[in-house]
């Protein structure tokens, strides 16, 4: 058990932009490392843009875990999202947030949709936790490096609670 676990419960919801499922997969695997070092989470497999938004309040902290598909487009899951993040253009100012980038290095538009998403929400006003995390399929170990940075994460919340 971890010893600094959050003095309150504290919910995490948890955004998956995927096609083919690795993201999906990396995104549960974080949710098992959160619940372990004590926050909840909840899942958005396809994510809600106008319910997320309009819950935004000042707990509310969201996981954005984006595959790039397409030519740097958003995997499949979070197209709507995207689209309406794009026209809406809202006001997240207190939202916290960080963003798990996934693509592939072969690609000219590496990690496209995930350095955009972290780009429109810090320009909503929300606020970055962590720095960006970005795992290259073609050469990374995707699962060591999204748990160490789950790791980064978690301690970060847990002194952010003391
Ligand atoms: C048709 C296709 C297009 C892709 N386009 C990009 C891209 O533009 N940029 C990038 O970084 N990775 C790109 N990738 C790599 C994917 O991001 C990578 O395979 C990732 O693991 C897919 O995640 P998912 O299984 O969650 O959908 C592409 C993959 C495919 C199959």
């Amino acid at each position: 058990m971890p010893n600094n676990i959050p003095s309150k419960p504290q919910n995490i919801d948890i955004l998956v932009a995927t096609t083919s499922g690795n993201t999906e997969y990396l995104a549960d695997q974080l949710a098992a490392q959160l619940e372990a070092a004590g926050f909840t989470t909840a899942m958005h497999y396809e994510p809600d843009y106008h319910q997320l938004t309009e819950d935004v309040n000042e707990n509310s902290i969201w996981l954005c875990c984006v595959a790039s598909h397409g030519a740097g487009d958003y995997a499949d899951s979070m197209l709507d999202f995207a689209e309406q993040l794009h026209r809406d253009q809202p006001d997240l100012k207190t939202l916290r947030y960080a963003v798990i980038a996934v693509g592939d290095s072969c690609y000219d538009t590496f990690c496209a949709a995930g350095r955009d998403c972290d780009e429109k929400l810090a320009k909503a006003g929300a606020k970055r936790l962590l720095d960006r995390l970005e795992i290259d399929m073609s050469i990374d170990d995707p699962d060591k490096k999204a748990s160490t940075w789950g790791r980064s994460f978690t301690n970060l919340m847990c002194i952010k609670e003391e």
